[in-house]
């Protein structure tokens, strides 16, 4: 039997993510995430209102995504407990710009996108960056001999849980499913 539970947030597993963008004080910036949601070439991203990173992607309209996995943990975290410093300077955090927009690509980060802000949402003390992918990067391992991305063997870190205790979940290689496996499943019973 389901019981109602009372949390003032409830996060069913996102991944998360370092933003990379430009800063009119140190250059350029960097902040964790992990609100976001992706469709096609659009993606979604929440921020409270009061971070830097809210200040400066308002002001540049352009930032990368790039997807950590459990070994850049300690950068994740960092990212994401500082506010308002330098942090690629504090962090020693190795980076190039973007090819395409003005804003980090993370070296140690496997997976990263640039985005360019179409749309900006506010939302009580959040705001919704609604953005286009305009590049997708990916270290050459993630890809197969055809270029195409190997889904089975990436590992974002997942975050979870309620106003209590949020948790770090990972995935691994050994759990995956092509789509369609269930249904074809039921087929042949
Ligand atoms: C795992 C993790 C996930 C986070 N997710 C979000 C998020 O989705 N939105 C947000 O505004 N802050 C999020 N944060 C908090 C920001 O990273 C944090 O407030 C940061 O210090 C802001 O830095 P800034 O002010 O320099 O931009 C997250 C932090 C961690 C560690």
């Amino acid at each position: 039997m389901k019981k109602t539970f009372n949390t003032s947030k409830f996060y069913y597993a996102f991944p998360i993510f370092i933003l990379g963008y430009k800063d009119e004080k140190f250059s350029y910036n960097i902040t964790t995430c992990s609100s976001s949601f992706s469709l096609g070439d659009m993606v979604v991203i929440g921020m409270f209102k009061g971070s830097n990173a809210v200040k400066q992607i308002s002001k540049f309209k352009e930032f990368t995504i790039n997807i950590p996995t459990k070994e850049q943990g300690f950068l994740m975290e960092k990212a994401g407990f500082l506010t308002k410093r330098d942090k690629l300077t504090l962090l020693s955090v190795p980076y190039e710009l973007s090819s395409v927009i003005d804003a980090p690509l993370l070296e140690k980060c496997p997976v990263s996108m640039e985005c360019r802000v179409e749309q900006i949402q506010e939302f009580g003390e959040y705001v919704n960056f609604t953005a286009r992918i305009i590049n997708r990067w990916c270290d050459e391992t993630l890809l197969d001999t055809k270029g195409n991305f190997k889904s089975n063997v990436f590992s974002p870190i997942e975050y979870i849980g309620d106003e209590k205790q949020r948790i770090y979940r990972y995935l691994d290689d050994k759990n995956s499913d092509k789509l369609g496996t269930f249904i074809r499943s039921l087929k042949y019973d």
